[in-house]
């Protein structure tokens, strides 16, 4: 598959605030954007920010069959439910792209998509589907995609340059598993606390707060390290106090599952952490608290 080529067809699972907003871009740079949604309509119609509104082709099953790309942008605790009926619809080269928060929730279904070259990409482009028609373009980032199996690695550089056209910047990292790291180290130290306090990412910077921040970051390090990924626990609390500065408007995505009575994805991000380190038997009782507590909020929600 050459370059030109490569992912003309594009299916999107998932046509939420980033699935849609990734339809738009991917539309405008000239490839082919189907949707597969969990309704039954034939079309849908939407518009990136004031753009003219696009037709998209919805939940047909020929599209879906000449896909040379799936996009999978639900929710880390929907991928298993919404990609598991799809896959063998799906030709065999078809490329299969995950991106969601957190970790855990691909690796155990990977072994059934040898077949495939599957990549991870981790966007910090902010989205929000205002309403069915519209999606809104809320911060522009950058999105790192990186192979999830062999097959993957040889089609990654063309992968990265389809993304690179449709919205820049994209960047290949071969070590995706270090950059998910990387991201879940400073999600377990924002989401839960911003949920919890229903507060600005801006208010953990009070004193108090760095310093519970600060043994999440000793805790989440020696977790990381351990799994044999680089991780330095005062690096990791500068870093998370640059993000919490430069995102001090923003409400974090957990503070908003709460906020709307939404199941979280903190199973895939606290949670991931915290079975990592029963697994090299590592205590972590701060993210433990944290967790639990965000678990017992969503059991609130649920009455
Ligand atoms: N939004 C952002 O700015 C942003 C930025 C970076 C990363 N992320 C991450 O990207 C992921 C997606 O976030 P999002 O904000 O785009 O969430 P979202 O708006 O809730 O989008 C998820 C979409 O998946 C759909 N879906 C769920 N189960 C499905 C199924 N079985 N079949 C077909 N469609 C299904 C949902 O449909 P229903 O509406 O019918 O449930 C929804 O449209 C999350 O992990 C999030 O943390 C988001």
């Amino acid at each position: 598959m050459n370059t030109l080529e490569y992912g003309l067809n594009i299916c999107i699972l998932g046509a939420g605030a980033i699935g849609s907003l990734w339809a738009c871009y991917l539309n405008n740079a000239g490839r082919t954007v189907s949707l597969w949604t969990r309704g039954s309509e034939s079309s849908l119609s939407l518009s990136l920010d004031d753009q003219p509104a696009i037709l998209f082709p919805c939940n047909q099953e020929s599209q879906l069959a000449n896909a040379d790309l799936l996009i999978v942008t639900v929710k880390a605790w929907q991928v298993q439910s919404a990609f598991k009926p799809i896959l063998s619809q799906l030709k065999a080269d078809c490329s299969i792209l995950f991106s969601h928060n957190g970790m855990g929730a691909v690796e155990t279904i990977l072994p059934q998509m040898s077949e495939h070259p599957v990549f991870f990409a981790t966007t910090t482009h902010g989205a929000l589907r205002k309403n069915q028609q519209q999606v809104l373009h809320t911060g522009q980032g950058q999105t790192i995609i990186g192979p999830l199996n062999d097959k993957a690695e040889v089609e990654l550089g063309s992968l990265v340059q389809a993304f690179n056209l449709a919205l820049p910047p994209a960047h290949a990292d071969s070590n995706i598993y270090q950059a998910l790291w990387n991201k879940i180290a400073i999600n377990c130290c924002i989401n839960p606390l911003t949920a919890l306090r229903d507060c600005r990412n801006g208010e953990l910077a009070a004193k108090d707060t760095l310093e519970i921040i600060e043994t999440l970051c000793s805790e989440i390090s020696a977790v990381i390290t351990a799994e044999g990924f680089s991780c330095n626990n005062a690096e990791l609390f500068a870093r998370t106090k640059q993000v919490i500065e430069a995102t001090s408007k923003n409400f974090s995505s957990m503070h908003q599952d709460i906020h709307h009575n939404r199941p979280t994805e903190i199973n895939y991000i606290t949670g991931y952490l915290l079975e990592r380190a029963r697994a090299h038997n590592i205590d972590t009782p701060m993210n433990k608290n944290l967790f639990e507590q965000i678990k017992q909020k969503e059991a609130q929600n649920d009455h």
